[in-house]
């Protein structure tokens, strides 16, 4: 679709808001000014997906510090990348991140349209246009969970999501200006997290108060959802195997559930099953507890075993790690609630 000559008058006032409230993040311009180089704007886009702000910035910091350009991430090694991104889940991240970051230093520059961009390996709709406008200006509809959440209250959007996305990306492109296209997509990231929160909404200080359609209403049935499904629980086994202070880890395999990372040995569970119960070696282990953790579709419940006798045996395609060094080997968070409930377990024993 294209803009009109004059910005919608929505536009204008959350821009003006936008000028003076903008939040000052390591990713972005500040408001006005020229946009910030792609590389971070790409960067940080991938850390928000399903993430907070204030759990990426630290991430976002030791990633643009260790590889400050997209060529050098290019050109780091898949562990070391797959370990620096730990503790921030959703690991297919990590994995497209690393892809993209080759396609993009293979073609000497990041896509510069939404199209282009979406081509990418990790980037979707949303994550396309939230490029396209912060790092090239590009007028284009982002919606995210903010975006959804100010435009459906805004026009009092009731149908449930997700039948309603068509009617919200129509809604939000009819309030894009032609112009500012990164400050716009901000803002409304902005309004979202600060002001049009999901609960208590700050209306009294919102700058769209007076358009808005669902503050009359009640802001708070917006958006309208589905009725919620129960979170399945699965259930497995985690193995500590430690030899003369260190402790035994593999590669996860595959791209499915936490593949690529490192991890503890486990029973074979994944998002589709409960795990066989069966430990990677034979001999003597003793239970340390239970570590639950969640997921997004799934919760998961392992039951710690340390092996505390049997021969040797045959360790597959482990590798030894220090335990002193647990806290710093990249594992993801389950595995490393996991290994600090077998220490724990020992410091009470
Ligand atoms: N969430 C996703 N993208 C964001 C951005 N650029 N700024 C703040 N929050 C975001």
């Amino acid at each position: 679709m294209t803009a009109s000559a004059n910005p919608p008058p929505i536009a204008t006032e959350l821009l003006a808001w936008y000028d003076r409230h903008a939040r000052d993040l390591p990713w972005r311009a500040p408001p006005g000014t020229a946009p910030p180089d792609p590389y971070r704007v790409w960067l940080s886009e991938i850390m928000l997906q399903q993430t907070t702000v204030a759990a990426v910035k630290p991430y976002f910091a030791a990633f643009t510090q260790r590889w400050p350009s997209v060529d050098q991430l290019a050109g780091a090694k898949d562990e070391e990348v797959m370990a620096a991104w730990a503790g921030l889940g959703y690991y297919s991240r990590a994995r497209n991140l690393l892809k993209a970051a080759r396609l993009v230093a293979a073609r000497g520059g990041f896509p510069d349209t939404e199209a282009g961009l979406r081509e990418l390996p990790g980037v979707g709709d949303y994550t396309a246009a939230a490029i396209a406008a912060i790092a090239f200006e590009r007028r284009a509809v982002a919606v995210d969970a903010n975006v959804i959440r100010v435009v459906t209250r805004l026009f009092a959007i009731d149908t449930p999501l997700p039948g309603a996305k068509r009617e919200i990306a129509v809604a939000a492109d009819s309030i894009t200006p032609g112009t500012r296209a990164g400050d716009f997509a901000q803002a409304m990231m902005d309004l979202g997290s600060s002001i049009c929160t999901t609960r208590a909404p700050k209306c009294l200080l919102c700058p769209l108060a007076e358009h808005c359609a669902g503050r009359v209403a009640d802001p708070e049935r917006f958006p309208v959802k589905p009725p919620k499904k129960a979170k399945p629980l699965r259930q497995g086994r985690c193995f500590w195997i430690e030899r003369e202070g260190q402790v035994l880890l593999v590669e996860r395999a595959g791209k499915g559930m936490l593949g690529g990372m490192r991890a503890l040995p486990d029973d074979g569970w994944s998002a589709k099953g409960d795990g066989n119960g069966e430990p990677p070696l034979p001999g003597e282990w003793e239970t340390r507890g239970l570590v639950r953790h969640g997921f997004t579709h799934f919760d998961i419940e392992l039951e710690m075993l340390e092996r505390v006798g049997g021969p040797p045996g045959e360790t597959g395609n482990g590798s030894w790690y220090p335990v002193a060094e647990i806290e710093t080997l990249g594992l993801p968070t389950l595995f490393l609630k996991a290994a600090r409930r077998v220490l724990a377990a020992r410091q009470t024993a």
